[in-house]
């Protein structure tokens, strides 16, 4: 059982998630149709894995016998500029999430909830993922440089991306 307290930080964190795979396929729409398929794959692919991370927090605040209670979710922006523009506002949500994440830690730390302090280091460790993978194609992107054919290259590597098997 957790605290209502730690309830109420979960289901806010809950939504979060949810609005973070919305982005990700406003993104996703907005890079098909300016003809980027590999990045419209990469992003759709993102948005999957967050509805996973939704799956996660859920199943955790039923687990604990809490309450999941849905609020509404946010409009996400539907204009991303260039491809570099797009990845580096990427980048800037998921250090937005990775300080929710730091939020939700300090909260379990207080609480002496070790249980959620435990389920939260899995969060932890992907958000370190998450950041350097982000970097890396905004890395790729800066390195080929604002050509057609630079974005082209890079958005042939970025279409290889498949959403890995991964157990909730
Ligand atoms: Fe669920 Fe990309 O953080």
């Amino acid at each position: 059982m957790i605290s209502t307290e730690a309830a109420k930080e979960l289901n806010f964190h809950l939504n979060a998630e949810l609005y973070s795979s919305y982005l990700y396929l406003s993104m996703s729409a907005y890079a098909s149709h300016k003809g980027w398929k590999g990045a419209a794959n990469w992003l759709y692919v993102q948005a999957q894995e967050e509805i996973i991370h939704v799956q996660k927090v859920y199943a955790y605040i039923e687990d604990q016998d809490a309450r999941v209670i849905l609020e509404a979710i946010e409009k996400p922006e539907s204009d991303f500029g260039g491809m570099l523009e797009l990845f580096e506002a990427v980048l800037e949500h998921e250090r937005h999430v990775t300080a929710r994440i730091r939020e939700l830690m300090t909260h379990a730390l207080a609480e002496n909830d070790h249980a959620t302090e435990t389920f939260l280091q899995w969060f932890v460790t992907e958000q370190t993922e998450e950041e350097k993978t982000c970097k890396e194609v905004i890395d790729r992107l800066k390195l080929a440089g604002d050509t057609g054919l630079a974005i082209f290259m890079v958005d042939n590597e970025l279409g290889a991306r498949v959403l890995p098997a991964v157990t909730v």
